[in-house]
């Protein structure tokens, strides 16, 4: 494998005297999106303030395309972007104009700047709006401006923290394929997300942090495989089923939901055989009928809500 344009050891960072990241280690390469997941405070915002030394690490080391950070920043710089979460733009200028002044500002030659400029507003969808002003976009169309002017300088490793917060599906669709474009140019995506569904279709990798460290680094099919155990099993029935039965079902089988009418009930099991063998069999043995069973397989969801809590 080529080299890491990331590397990421033993980092650590405390506010006071809390510890907020305990020793995070991970690589990314080119191409790749890697998600950061955790609980609200688990220190996702903090490793990505680290990376662009907008917060200065306690311990630990990075290192972007090779280069020591303490040793030399002003190289790695240029190769790297945040994309925050609040708007940085002025609201009073428009798309175009707010685009030729932070290209100006990131030193961007005349020519650098006719080429880029376009380029970027056709890739994030703003044509539309070239000549409207900021503070006039939806929220959505913010967020791309945002990250149009993050990749003013052509950066290689581009930090996203939550781009999608806020977004209505059809926005989040149009920031997915600015993502999707970007890997597929090669650059390397660090990826802040709370939406697994995110996580699950952007990112190559899911590093999980919790009480500031990554307890797990997989795919997000590793992932769900190894984590998501339970299935529901749902079972629609030809009437209402007594409340005697379905005491009984409680009792064996802890997790279950009933519908208002008593007709569907849910049971959520880590044996989806013998759990619907057993309890067709109860169903029917009070002489009820089992119209339809649907299993519903688990999801990276299920398997994030296991880790947590685990
Ligand atoms: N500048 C700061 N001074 C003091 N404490 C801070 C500072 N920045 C972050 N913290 C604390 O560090 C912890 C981690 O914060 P961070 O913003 O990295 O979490 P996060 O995982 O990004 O959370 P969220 O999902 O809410 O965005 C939190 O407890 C936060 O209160
Ligand atoms: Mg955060």
């Amino acid at each position: 494998m080529s080299e890491a344009v990331l590397k990421i050891s033993n980092l650590r960072k405390s506010f006071g005297k809390k510890q907020v990241l305990t020793g995070v280690s991970f690589e990314a390469y080119a191409g790749q999106c890697i998600g950061l997941l955790g609980p609200n405070g688990a220190g996702k915002s903090t490793v990505s303030k680290l990376i662009t030394k907008l917060i200065e690490k306690d311990d630990g080391k990075i290192f972007v395309l090779g280069t020591d950070q303490d040793k030399d920043f002003h190289s790695i710089k240029k190769h790297i972007t945040l994309v925050p979460q609040d708007f940085a733009f002025y609201m009073e200028l428009t798309v175009k104009d707010n685009l030729q002044y932070f290209s100006k500002a990131y030193g961007l030659s005349r020519k650098e700047r006719k080429n880029v400029i376009p380029k970027l507003i056709d890739d994030l969808s703003l044509s539309k709006f070239t000549n409207t002003k900021a503070q006039k976009l939806s929220g959505g169309y913010k967020r791309l401006l945002n990250i149009a002017i993050s990749l003013l300088h052509n950066p290689t490793l581009i930090l996203l923290d939550e781009p999608t917060v806020a977004l209505d599906t059809d926005m989040r669709i149009k920031v997915w394929e600015v993502i999707t474009k970007l890997k597929e140019q090669g650059k390397t995506l660090i990826l802040t997300t709370h939406y697994l569904d995110e996580a699950q279709k952007l990112c190559d990798k899911i590093a999980i942090l919790k009480e500031g460290r990554i307890i797990l680094f997989g795919t997000p099919k590793e992932i769900q495989e190894k984590f998501a155990r339970t299935v529901r099993i749902e079972l629609i029935l030809s009437k209402a089923i007594g409340d005697t039965i379905l005491s009984q079902i409680k009792r064996k089988f802890n997790a279950i939901e009933t519908n208002e009418d008593k007709t569907r009930i849910v049971i959520s099991s880590e044996n989806v055989l013998n759990t619907l063998t057993d309890v067709v069999y109860l169903i029917e043995s009070k002489r009820l009928i089992v119209k339809d069973t649907n299993i519903f397989m688990p999801t990276l969801e299920d398997a994030f809500e296991n880790i947590i809590k685990g």
